[in-house]
């Protein structure tokens, strides 16, 4: 299966122009590359206009958010439907920077991927622990977390859904988590996903890494293909096109 990269570019960049500059760099970049799923989250305000100058080019959107209603008078929230409106495929869901600085909670996340599924929209539901002492405590979080984010999710929606494993202290820190243990994350996730969904279910689900990805370590967590890591979410370097293009070049090297 294709590994899919996600450019979760957060709050930035701050200005239109900086943004179309930014998005036609790294499409440049990535031309000719097979393999790999290129996504770009920019802030909801550039959506429209990078998904118009977007033609023939290789990649595809993702929204950072979404409300977990269609409409209505909920100021300043995003609708999924909207978003889908806009060409938008990908929604992240419950990022640990809107679950710590909002007050997000798993039942938010868990209305948040319902709605997006309803929308048509692929959600990239964010799971991960604050800090890791012991593997096996970051397993049962890891567990508490899912339960609750997926309290109600039918497993026939399973292909339509990603989960992002991004352990909190390694998003933005350059300490990314050494790949071997994302490896025994994502077989775990999977098996987490075989008790509250079902086999086939669990198996279509794509795991993705994030959490301080760079060019360097990239190839490593993709490295296991269906028993590792099926693709990586990507903050600070997806603001660098040439960083961020190395990072899919050899992610697209991977079998
Ligand atoms: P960094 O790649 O900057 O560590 O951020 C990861 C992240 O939060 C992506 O959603």
């Amino acid at each position: 299966m294709k590994k899919i990269i996600i450019a979760n570019w957060k709050m930035n960049p701050q200005s239109a122009k900086e943004a179309e500059r930014l998005f036609r760099a790294v499409a440049q970049g990535i031309r000719g590359v097979k393999n790999v799923d290129v996504i770009i989250a920019p802030p909801f305000v550039y959506l429209e206009s990078l998904n118009a100058i977007s033609y023939k080019l290789q990649v595809h959107f993702g929204a950072q958010d979404c409300f977990w209603e269609d409409r209505g008078a909920y100021t300043g929230e995003i609708s999924p439907v909207t978003l889908k409106t806009l060409g938008v495929r990908y929604v992240i869901v419950g990022h640990s920077e809107r679950r710590a600085h909002l007050g997000e909670t798993d039942e938010m996340i868990n209305k948040k991927i319902k709605a997006a599924l309803k929308a048509g929209l692929i959600p990239v539901v964010c799971i991960g622990e604050r800090e890791r002492n012991h593997l096996e405590d970051t397993l049962l979080f890891l567990k508490g977390q899912l339960k609750k984010d997926f309290d109600g999710i039918k497993p026939s929606a399973a292909k339509k859904i990603i989960v992002a494993y991004e352990p909190i202290w390694a998003i933005g820190t350059g300490k990314a988590e050494n790949s071997d243990d994302a490896q025994k994350i994502a077989v775990y996730i999977k098996r987490v996903l075989q008790e509250l969904l079902n086999a086939k279910a669990a198996l279509a689900i794509r795991i993705i890494y994030g959490g301080s990805v760079s060019a360097k370590n990239a190839a490593s967590f993709v490295k296991g293909g269906v028993r590792g890591m099926e693709g990586l979410l990507v903050g600070g370097a997806s603001l660098q096109a040439d960083e961020f293009v190395k990072i899919v070049r050899s992610v697209a090297l991977q079998k």
